[in-house]
């Protein structure tokens, strides 16, 4: 079944808690450290993740755009992350990396930029337990979703397929109802939706929603044929 993560970047800074209850049928809760380094925005970091992991029985999935991650990861498990996401951009030694973060616990993710293509780290693919495709130049919520990364998607499913592995393919990046459908079918099953789902009247009920078409795209899709 596809899972929704809703970003709460899109959500009241001040009221992170009852935002978090919002969402409570969400699989994950998408959370996005910005450090004016690696993203020209800076959102939280470290103590609000200890916090929030605190507050809400959702699990958290931190997505680091920060530079540095060799260094700050782990201290996003430590703080109660259960998944991690560093970028392939920012990461001096992405194997040891991903092995930390396993050890301490947790999930570890790789993120790729739009510019960086999945070729060179097809060989890094069993280290991870999540693959991370933006479909926005990251930074920022609300941003129009690259469609040129449709193929990108695609060429990642293969090679997943290829080399028969659990890995899950999140996309993170104006993702919403009218562009939810064609990440499914080109091979994602991890869906980040900020604006979408807290810009929505009611965020549970646009976190079913999305999961409905998801899965419903997924159905269809050939690259899902046997699972
Ligand atoms: C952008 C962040 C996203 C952002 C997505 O750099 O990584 O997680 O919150 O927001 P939407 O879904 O509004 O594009
Ligand atoms: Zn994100």
């Amino acid at each position: 079944m596809a899972q929704i993560n809703p970003s709460i970047l899109s959500a009241d800074f001040a009221r992170l808690a009852e935002e978090a209850k919002a969402v409570e049928g969400a699989d994950w809760l998408h959370v996005d450290v910005m450090d004016n380094h690696f993203v020209p925005n800076l959102t939280l970091g470290v103590p609000i993740v200890e916090s929030l992991s605190r507050a809400t029985k959702t699990p958290l999935d931190c997505h680091l755009m920060i530079e540095d991650p060799d260094r700050w990861a782990p201290r996003y498990v430590e703080a109660g992350a259960g998944s991690v996401t560093f970028h392939a951009e920012a990461a001096a030694a992405p194997v040891r990396l991903a092995r930390e973060i396993r050890a301490k616990g947790a999930r570890a993710s790789m993120a790729l930029k739009p510019a960086t293509p999945i070729e060179p780290y097809e060989d890094l693919l069993p280290e991870l337990d999540m693959l991370l495709i933006m479909t926005v130049e990251p930074g920022f919520g609300g941003q129009a979703f690259l469609d040129i990364m449709l193929s990108k998607i695609r060429r990642t499913r293969e090679l997943i397929s290829k080399h028969g592995l659990e890995l899950w393919l999140q996309v993170d990046g104006g993702v919403s109802a009218a562009t939810i459908e064609r990440c499914a079918e080109a091979g994602a099953d991890v869906f980040v939706a900020g604006s979408a789902v807290y810009g929505a009247a009611d965020p549970a009920e646009a976190v079913r929603a999305l999961r409905a078409q998801a899965d419903g795209a997924t159905a269809s899709a050939a690259w899902a044929c046997g699972h």
